[in-house]
């Protein structure tokens, strides 16, 4: 007779036992955790608008930013989220750190958990780059800060603040997202974050603007992506805007027509600019939102950004409390759970980063 070995099922770190160390992307979110993420940055966004903003709630903690890349929304707001909540905050930029005399990024991060780091914002050029610190870093939490074409966790968590302080439910929008999604890691982490919430989300590009597996369409069948059954895929921007709620034009990266990708900037701004005539077929009141930074008169017109319907700023804004949200629930709680090996993503790079 055979033996039955019991099982019991695995656990998944998460914020809302506090079990989650690092923040790497929102493909292994659940509904719960982006609901506490919400809810945590209803109560930053109380505290942003008292007359003196600073609380004491991570006081003694260290926080580093370190960026690869140039940022100044995700650098500007991670700094004064951590010094808002009383953090030290301590900024590295590739330039003028050892990284230019040829330090590699394992020596790097481990210096700064020697020093004390107990979170680490990280922006990189490389895909997957801060995988590799989580999985080296025993004491040291990690959030990406952006990381290649693959993920931007901490401003899909602000667009779906955005949605929901608007809408006051993220569940059955329309969200519609226009444009360079083959090398958008905005658009990857949202794609997760949105569909998690209950979006329905539609993807409009050019063909060549679009990862393999959404222009074949066997992102449907592959079962990692069983999430994102849902998300609809069509080239043209007039049938993608139609009645949506939510249209959220990304950055062209200029330097991609130079890849042979676009026929010209003219062309590619009278297929799928949002302007004022396309944003008329929206639903009334149809919520605009770009991650930043734009190139206006190119994927969004200058009417538009600046339009009553864009929420732009506001998305900077609460950026800052949603990046409060963030460090208060990774460093707030660190005393808590010890960390365990499934804590750390270990082995290759998830199948999920194919999406590049
Ligand atoms: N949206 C965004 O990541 O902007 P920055 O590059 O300015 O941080």
């Amino acid at each position: 007779m055979a033996i039955q070995t019991p099982t019991t099922p695995m656990h998944h770190p998460n914020l809302v036992d506090g079990t989650r160390r690092h923040i790497l992307d929102l493909d292994d979110f659940s509904p719960e955790e982006i609901e506490l993420v919400m809810a945590t940055t209803d109560a930053m966004g109380e505290v942003l608008g008292r007359e003196i903003k600073k609380v004491p709630t991570l006081r003694g903690k260290v926080i580093v930013t370190l960026f690869y890349e140039a940022s100044t929304r995700t650098r500007v707001s991670f700094e004064e989220a951590g010094k808002l909540l009383s953090a030290d905050v301590i900024n590295v930029s590739s330039s003028g750190s050892s990284v230019e005399k040829g330090e590699s990024l394992l020596n790097t991060v481990r210096t700064l958990q020697a020093t004390g780091a107990d979170l680490i914002v990280v922006r990189h050029p490389h895909s997957g780059a801060p995988y590799f610190m989580a999985r080296n870093l025993e004491r040291t939490s990690v959030i990406n800060g952006g990381d290649g074409w693959h993920a931007h966790p901490s401003q899909a968590l602000l667009d779906l603040y955005t949605i929901r302080q608007h809408r006051g439910s993220i569940s059955g929008a329309k969200v519609v997202i226009v444009g360079d999604i083959l090398h958008s890691r905005v658009a990857r982490s949202n794609l997760w974050g949105l569909t998690a919430a209950g979006a329905h989300v539609v993807l409009c590009a050019p063909p060549t603007l679009l990862p393999q597996e959404f222009l074949d369409g066997s992102y449907r069948e592959d079962p990692d992506s069983s999430g994102l059954a849902s998300v609809e895929v069509t080239f043209n921007v007039e049938e993608a805007i139609q009645d949506a709620d939510v249209v959220m034009p990304l950055r062209l990266q200029l330097e991609r027509q130079q890849a042979g990708l676009l026929p010209t900037l003219r062309e590619y701004s009278k297929m799928y600019q949002v302007d004022e005539r396309r944003l008329k077929l929206a639903r009334p009141g149809a919520l605009v939102l770009h991650p930043g930074p734009m190139n206006e008169g190119i994927e969004i017109s200058p009417q538009v950004a600046h339009g009553a319907q864009s929420l732009i700023e506001e998305q900077v804004h609460n950026g800052v409390a949603v990046r409060m949200a963030l460090l208060y629930l990774l460093v707030a709680n660190k005393e808590g759970p010890p960390s365990t090996a499934q804590d750390t993503p270990s082995g290759e790079l998830p199948r999920r980063i194919r999406f590049l």
